[in-house]
């Protein structure tokens, strides 16, 4: 499909699962080079990621374990207005080598809230993996050790992705259409 209309917009195609797959693929490889003996934990940020690290893990061939996290508003009986707390990590992450897997960073906020929320779990490491990435629109300063696509500023949808929690079971990804 070259255009789709998600909720009430249109999008075209922009990625397609073919090439997702290929640049996985290459990903994969370096983490197995980079984690051969290390038993990293794969940490999928939900929900956006939960495409990617599904097709990334398929294709893991060293030993690793993957868990499922998620950031949400705090939730106490004080209103702290923008504190987020850490939902998922049952299993402990205490000394251990933790690959986070996002689908997108964008402006960098989201990924410079939860590092610190992570780091205070003890990890041995923490690496980043991201399908996508904007840098131009980046506020925060991240690194990105394992990134799929660098993209121009555009808002895009599938793979995970979702427009209005729409379009995240498509399998290519879409960018919207100029109106
Ligand atoms: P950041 O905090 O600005 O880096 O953005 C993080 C989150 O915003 C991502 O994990 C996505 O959930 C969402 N997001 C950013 N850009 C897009 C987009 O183009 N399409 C869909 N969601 C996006
Ligand atoms: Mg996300």
């Amino acid at each position: 499909m070259n255009s789709v209309k998600v909720g009430d917009k249109y999008f075209e195609l922009f990625i397609d699962n073919q090439e997702i797959q290929q640049k996985i693929a290459e990903i994969a490889k370096s983490i197995e080079e980079e984690y051969r003996h290390k038993k990293p934990v794969f940490l999928c940020v939900l929900n956006g990621a939960f495409m990617f690290a599904a097709d990334l893990m398929r294709l893991i061939q060293i030993p690793a374990e993957v868990s499922f996290i998620k950031l949400s508003s705090y939730t106490g009986m004080q209103s702290t207005g923008d504190v987020k707390t850490l939902i998922g990590l049952n299993n402990g992450i205490s000394g251990r080598h933790v690959i986070l897997v996002e689908d997108i960073i964008d402006t960098g906020k989201t990924i410079h809230e939860l590092l610190p929320l992570v780091h205070a779990k003890g990890p041995a490491s923490v690496k980043l993996a991201s399908i996508l990435s904007k840098p131009d629109a980046r506020t925060h300063d991240v690194q990105i050790d394992f990134t799929g696509f660098e993209i121009p500023d555009k808002f895009v949808v599938g793979y995970g992705l979702d427009y209005n929690q729409l379009g995240r079971n498509l399998p290519d990804i879409y960018a919207l259409a100029d109106e």
